[in-house]
Formats: C-alpha cells, sequence, structure tokens
C-alpha cells in the first residue's frame, strides 16, 4: 500500500467528521500530503477542530516540521521545534495574540506579554523558571481550541473552577503552605450553586474576582471594586457608609470581612450582632448599632411573612387579591433595599424603609382581618336561620308523631286517671 492511498484511508477512517468543510480540508490536505496527523494520530481531532484549525492554523505554523516528507526524520527537519515547553508556548502564542491588528478582525481582545507578566502565574513561570505554574495551554489546551462561549472549552465559565482546581485542589502541585480548599468552599458557596447548579452565568467564578490572565489576588483595597462589577447597589452604600468611609489603610473592613472570598454568602439575620462582634466590643455603639440593624431586618422579614399569609386567608376566603399582590410587590423590593441600605450601617435610612415595610404588611394583614370578620358577622347573621329551621324541624316531627298516633295525647285525661284511681 503506497503512502498516498494509506494516508487517503488514515483520513477516511478519521470517520464522524461528516462536515462539508472538513471533507474539503481533508482533500486539500490530502494534496497537500499531510503527513504529521499520519504517524500523531491523537492530534488528528486538533486537526479537523477547534478556531484554528478553522483558519488553517496547522502543525508546521506552532511546531515547523516538513508535512510533505513521511519519514520521522524529514518530517522533523525543516525548522522542526518539536514539543514546546511551557515558556516557548507562552511566546509562541503570544506571537499572534499580542498582536492588534492580527486578532482585531476576529474580534478578540489581544492578550498582552505585560498582563501575563504581572500575573502571579506568569511571575512563577517566566522569572521563576517554576513549571507548576500554567502557560496557556494548562488553561486552554494546546491543540483543539475553543471560544470562551464554547461548552468544550475548559476557559467556558461553567468550566472554568474545575480548570482552576485541577492544580489549585492538588496539594501536589501547590507550594507549601497554599490552601487547597478554594474549590470546595466555593462549590458550596452562594456563587457555586447559582452557576453550577442553577445555571446563573452572571455568578462569580474564579476569573471573576482573579481575572483569567493576570490572576492575583485581589489587594484588600480592591476587593469592593471587584464585588462591585456585580454588586454595584451594595458597594456604593458600603462607600456611603462608616466603613467604607475609613481611611484607606484602617479599612480593613472589606466585603469579604463579613461575606468571606471562597465561600460566599449573606450571613444569617439573626447572627449580625455576632458578626460584628468579631471586631466591636459587646455594648459599644457599634455592637449595639449591628443588634439594632439585626432587630429590624428580623422584624421586615417578619413582616413580610405575616403579609404573604395574609393574602393566603384572602385566597382561601373566595376574595381578590390583585391589590394585595401588588403591594406584597412593593413590599419585597423595600426588602431588597434594605438589605442594600443596611451596608451604610445608617439608622435613619434603615429605620426608615423598615417602617415602611411595616406599614405595607400592616395594611395587608387590616384588609385580612377586615374580611374575617366580615365573614363571623355572616355566620352570625345566619343564627336566627338555623334557629328558625330548627324550630320548624321540631314542629313537623310533633306533627309527625300526632299523625302515627291517630290522637292527640291527652294530659289532662292520664293525670285526672292517675288521681282519681284510688
Ligand atoms: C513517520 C511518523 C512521523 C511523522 C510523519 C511525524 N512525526 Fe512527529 N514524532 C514521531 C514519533 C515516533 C515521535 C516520538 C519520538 C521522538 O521524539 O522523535 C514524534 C515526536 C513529535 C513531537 C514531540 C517531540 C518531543 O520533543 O517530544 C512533535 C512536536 C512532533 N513529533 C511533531 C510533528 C510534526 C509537526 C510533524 C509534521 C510536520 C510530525 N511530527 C511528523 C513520528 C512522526
Ligand atoms: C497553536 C499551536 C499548535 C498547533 C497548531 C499544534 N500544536 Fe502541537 N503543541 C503545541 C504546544 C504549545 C505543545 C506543548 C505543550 C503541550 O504539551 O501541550 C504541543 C505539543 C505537541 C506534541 C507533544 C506532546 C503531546 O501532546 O504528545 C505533539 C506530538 C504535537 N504537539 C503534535 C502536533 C501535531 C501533529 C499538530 C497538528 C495536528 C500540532 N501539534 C498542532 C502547540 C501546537
Ligand atoms: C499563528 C497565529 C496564532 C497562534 C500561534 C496561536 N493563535 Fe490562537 N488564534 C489565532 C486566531 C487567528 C484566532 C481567531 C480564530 C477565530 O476566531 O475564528 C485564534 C483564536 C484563539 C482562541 C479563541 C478566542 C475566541 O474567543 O474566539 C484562543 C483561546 C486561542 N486562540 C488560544 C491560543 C493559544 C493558547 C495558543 C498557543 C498554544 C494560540 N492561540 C496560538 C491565531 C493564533
Ligand atoms: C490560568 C488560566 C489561563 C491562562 C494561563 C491563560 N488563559 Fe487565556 N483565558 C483564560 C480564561 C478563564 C479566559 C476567559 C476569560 C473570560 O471569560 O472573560 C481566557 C480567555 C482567553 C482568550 C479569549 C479572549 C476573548 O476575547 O474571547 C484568548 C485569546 C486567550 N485567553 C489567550 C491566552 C494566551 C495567549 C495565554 C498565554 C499567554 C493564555 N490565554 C493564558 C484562562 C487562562
Ligand atoms: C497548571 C497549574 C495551575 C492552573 C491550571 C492554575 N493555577 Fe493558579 N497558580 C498555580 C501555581 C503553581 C501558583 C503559584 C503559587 C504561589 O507560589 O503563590 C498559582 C498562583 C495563583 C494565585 C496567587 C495565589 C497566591 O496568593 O500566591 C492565584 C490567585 C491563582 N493562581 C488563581 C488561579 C485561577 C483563577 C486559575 C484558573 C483560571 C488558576 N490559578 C489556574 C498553578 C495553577
Ligand atoms: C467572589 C470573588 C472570588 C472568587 C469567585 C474566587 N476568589 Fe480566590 N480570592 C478572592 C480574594 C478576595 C482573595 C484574597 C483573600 C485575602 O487576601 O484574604 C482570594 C484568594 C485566593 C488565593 C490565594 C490563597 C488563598 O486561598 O487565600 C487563591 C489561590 C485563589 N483565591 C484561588 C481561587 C480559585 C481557584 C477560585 C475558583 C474555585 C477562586 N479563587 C474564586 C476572591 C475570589
Ligand atoms: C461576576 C459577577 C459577580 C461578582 C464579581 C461577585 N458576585 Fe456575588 N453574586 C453574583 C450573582 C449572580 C449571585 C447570585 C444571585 C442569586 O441568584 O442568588 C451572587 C450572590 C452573592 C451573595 C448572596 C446573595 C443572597 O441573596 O444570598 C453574596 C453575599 C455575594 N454574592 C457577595 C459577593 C462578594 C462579597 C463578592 C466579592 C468578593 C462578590 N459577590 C462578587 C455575582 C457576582
Ligand atoms: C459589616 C459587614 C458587611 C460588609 C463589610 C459587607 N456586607 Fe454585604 N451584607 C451584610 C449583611 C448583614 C447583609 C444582610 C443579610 C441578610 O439580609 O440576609 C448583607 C447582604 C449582602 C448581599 C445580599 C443582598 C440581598 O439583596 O439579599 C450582597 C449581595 C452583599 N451583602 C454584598 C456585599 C458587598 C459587595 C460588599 C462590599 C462592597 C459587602 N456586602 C460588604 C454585611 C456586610
Ligand atoms: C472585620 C472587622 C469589623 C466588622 C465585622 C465590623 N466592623 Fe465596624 N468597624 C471596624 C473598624 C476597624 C472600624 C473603625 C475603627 C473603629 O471605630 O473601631 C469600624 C467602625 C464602625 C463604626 C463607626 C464607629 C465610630 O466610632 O464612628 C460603626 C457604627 C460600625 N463599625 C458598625 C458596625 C456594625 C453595625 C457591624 C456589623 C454589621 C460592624 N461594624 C462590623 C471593623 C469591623
Amino acid at each position: 500500500m503506497s503512502i498516498r492511498t494509506s494516508l487517503a484511508l488514515a483520513l477516511l477512517l478519521l470517520g464522524g467528521a461528516g462536515v462539508v468543510h472538513s471533507q474539503e480540508r481533508m482533500a486539500g490536505y490530502l494534496r497537500e500530503e499531510y503527513s504529521c496527523i499520519m504517524c500523531h494520530t491523537d492530534k488528528r481531532s486538533a486537526f479537523l477542530e477547534g478556531v484554528h484549525a478553522e483558519r488553517g492554523i496547522v502543525c508546521v505554523d506552532c511546531h515547523g516540521g516538513d508535512a510533505a516528507a513521511f519519514e520521522r526524520e524529514g518530517a522533523h527537519a525543516r525548522g522542526f521545534r518539536g514539543r514546546l515547553s511551557k515558556p516557548a508556548a507562552v511566546t509562541l502564542c503570544l506571537s499572534c495574540h499580542s498582536d492588534i491588528a492580527r486578532m482585531r478582525p476576529f474580534g478578540i481582545a489581544p492578550v498582552t506579554r505585560e498582563e501575563f507578566v504581572t500575573s502571579r502565574h506568569g511571575q512563577r513561570l517566566l522569572a521563576g523558571g517554576d513549571t507548576a505554574a500554567p502557560s496557556c495551554g494548562d488553561c486552554h489546551g494546546s491543540h483543539a481550541i475553543f471560544p470562551r462561549d464554547d461548552g468544550r472549552s475548559p476557559v467556558n465559565p461553567a468550566q472554568v473552577p474545575s480548570t482552576c482546581a485541577r492544580c489549585h485542589a492538588d496539594p501536589g502541585r501547590m507550594p507549601q503552605g497554599l490552601p487547597t480548599n478554594q474549590f470546595e468552599e466555593w462549590r458550596a458557596s452562594a456563587h457555586g450553586v447559582a452557576l453550577l447548579e442553577r445555571h446563573n452565568s452572571r455568578a462569580a467564578s474564579c476569573a471573576s474576582c482573579h481575572g483569567s490572565h493576570t490572576a492575583l489576588p485581589p489587594g484588600v483595597a480592591e476587593v469592593a471594586n471587584v464585588c462591585g462589577k456585580c454588586h454595584r447597589l451594595e458597594r456604593d452604600a458600603y462607600f456611603g457608609g462608616v466603613h467604607g468611609r475609613l481611611a484607606e489603610g484602617v479599612r480593613s473592613v472589606m466585603c469579604i470581612a463579613c461575606h468571606s472570598n471562597h465561600g460566599t454568602e449573606a450571613p444569617p439575620v439573626d447572627g449580625i450582632r455576632v458578626l460584628c462582634a468579631r471586631c466591636h466590643a459587646p455594648n459599644s455603639a457599634p455592637e449595639l448599632a449591628g443588634h439594632q440593624l439585626q432587630e429590624e431586618l428580623l422584624r421586615a422579614e417578619r413582616a413580610y411573612a405575616e403579609a404573604s399569609a395574609a393574602i393566603g386567608q384572602l385566597v382561601r376566603a373566595g376574595e381578590r387579591t390583585r391589590d394585595e399582590e401588588v403591594r406584597l410587590l412593593t413590599l419585597n423590593t423595600y426588602l431588597h433595599e434594605l438589605r442594600v441600605v443596611a451596608h451604610t450601617l445608617d439608622a435613619e435610612p434603615i429605620g426608615e424603609l423598615a417602617r415602611r415595610v411595616e406599614s405595607i404588611s400592616r395594611e395587608i394583614r387590616e384588609r385580612a382581618e377586615v374580611v374575617a370578620e366580615e365573614r363571623w358577622e355572616r355566620k352570625l347573621l345566619i343564627i336566627p336561620l338555623w334557629l328558625g329551621v330548627l324550630a320548624g324541624v321540631a314542629l313537623a316531627a310533633r306533627k309527625r308523631r300526632i299523625l302515627i298516633r291517630g290522637a292527640p295525647e291527652n294530659p289532662e285525661e292520664t293525670g285526672s286517671g292517675k288521681g282519681s284511681g284510688p
């Protein structure tokens, strides 16, 4: 079997790839007698799929060599670079990707050497020569590479955490002393649950907070802005309040002091006072402010629950509840606002919102009470009616007895009979 026919056979055996354009490509490479994938069969998929294959970027563009030679010696010649080391791969990928003019037609943001070099990964790999740190291919793959929106890409938002965890959850790959629990904590957090279980792709994954190519832990001064990219209202409230106005050096109370960075959750409402007491002395003004906030939030939550229950009663009584439902929506909006404004720690707006929540709740409950009273009144009105019916029944029964005996009973007769006996 000639090399040419075996190549044709090999390409046919690629099978599955029945897409028209890849068949055309195969035919093209057949003409060019492309040798690399004859021997490197595990790289065939990369030859056919992925963004680079689509743009005709193939083996020799990255590895050099002669694709028209069918012996190893010949193929591995002509500027053959062999396997690229991790730092060499960075240089290779950047040779195209840092070139703005080259990337612009594809609408891809250029990746600059500077941004990668300033990341902890880049510092470790390029300056420190530490090959435990990732090169481009560790996060993207080196062969079949897909855009981030493609589910097969390891940097697809839903995949990013497990891509990072391949190293960051593996103590063998991490330097001594660096924790390896970020993935576990994140997965159980509000963000992990929203992304993995509720498929909310707007939730924060590792790269949302660390950046993809600039991966560094956000500095203390940056945290509020990192979180604030997505939680803008909370950030604004926070910077308008006592903690946010603290001078930069003193400002240790960032979002993560109360919410944690990886195990991010809203603190339980009945634990707010305890939370404040982590930093503030018992019965100090801030600790008491925390107690007050906790009480306002608990009352507001109770007011919401009671209003919903009242609407349930109205529905069961067969009443129309359109107005009440609209009011409940308004109440819920205020409750959300309250949770945001809580970040100012300013008693006045917090108290004002809490009062609004309670007043709407009261209106809804009052309507339910009025309806319940009216129902009672109606029940009371029915009582005379029932008495009448009962009387009627009694009368009818009496009549019936008389009819059965055929004659009216005569109490006087029996009475006199008894009396006259002796
Ligand atoms: C006749 C079979 C054959 C052909 C054709 C061939 N290779 Fe190889 N290649 C091999 C074998 C066998 C090895 C592993 C042994 C070695 O390192 O030489 C290898 C190794 C490699 C490596 C890894 C080198 C390393 O240092 O670990 C790269 C990269 C590579 N080939 C790329 C190519 C490219 C690109 C082409 C096409 C221009 C090509 N090969 C064509 C057989 C082939
Ligand atoms: C976009 C650039 C690029 C293209 C195109 C490319 N490679 Fe690679 N290849 C790399 C890099 C970077 C590495 C080293 C990192 C690694 O091992 O993942 C590598 C590693 C290899 C290796 C050695 C490690 C291994 O996985 O076996 C082989 C063999 C290889 N490539 C063959 C090929 C063949 C055959 C093609 C064409 C189908 C090809 N490559 C296309 C970038 C590329
Ligand atoms: C020869 C130039 C060239 C080299 C070398 C190269 N790329 Fe690309 N890359 C491109 C072009 C062109 C595109 C755009 C393809 C498209 O959008 O259709 C692209 C697209 C991508 C994309 C998808 C971006 C997106 O969102 O669509 C990723 C990821 C990527 N390359 C990573 C890499 C990595 C990692 C390496 C090194 C292993 C590398 N590239 C090497 C030219 C190159
Ligand atoms: C630590 C993992 C990691 C490393 C290392 C890495 N990337 Fe990325 N890269 C990502 C993530 C995550 C995204 C997606 C970012 C997003 O969702 O906005 C991405 C996105 C991209 C994109 C697509 C940008 C776009 O607009 O669609 C390109 C191109 C790219 N990276 C190239 C590279 C190159 C070149 C290197 C090496 C210098 C590299 N990456 C190193 C994780 C990494
Ligand atoms: C190939 C393995 C690997 C992958 C994949 C990887 N990292 Fe890393 N990462 C490292 C190593 C090694 C270090 C260096 C640790 C050190 O010395 O501080 C590091 C350091 C970091 C640091 C700095 C930690 C510190 O305080 O020193 C952050 C943040 C980080 N990585 C985030 C990420 C994110 C986010 C991803 C996924 C997008 C990711 N990494 C993917 C290996 C990896
Ligand atoms: C909501 C934002 C956020 C998300 C999501 C996030 N991180 Fe972090 N991460 C941070 C912050 C902030 C720090 C710095 C904490 C500090 O300085 O106390 C940090 C610190 C780190 C560190 C340094 C060591 C440590 O544990 O303190 C590593 C490594 C790291 N993150 C990796 C990851 C990985 C991997 C993921 C995804 C599984 C991830 N992070 C998700 C915000 C985030
Ligand atoms: C990329 C956007 C993004 C970033 C960055 C981000 N978050 Fe989130 N966060 C979300 C989304 C989306 C949710 C889920 C909302 C839902 O569906 O419950 C969420 C949920 C939360 C929750 C739970 C809210 C609740 O109602 O229980 C808290 C608390 C939170 N984030 C705090 C933070 C903190 C603190 C940071 C910074 C360290 C941060 N987030 C960074 C998008 C983000
Ligand atoms: C001093 C502690 C503290 C700090 C600092 C803090 N928060 Fe909060 N956060 C809370 C409390 C308390 C709640 C309300 C809990 C509840 O109602 O369930 C909350 C609630 C939230 C929620 C959920 C809101 C909702 O509508 O359910 C988000 C999101 C949030 N915070 C983000 C942030 C961000 C972003 C920052 C930094 C800019 C931040 N927090 C700083 C204590 C704090
Ligand atoms: C991570 C530590 C930390 C937590 C948790 C914390 N604070 Fe603070 N707080 C500080 C620091 C530091 C200051 C500035 C120094 C000072 O006045 O004690 C401050 C200042 C304040 C002030 C201004 C005090 C003044 O004298 O002007 C108030 C009010 C306050 N905090 C309320 C709260 C409330 C309410 C909570 C709980 C919801 C809380 N703090 C949780 C650290 C914290």
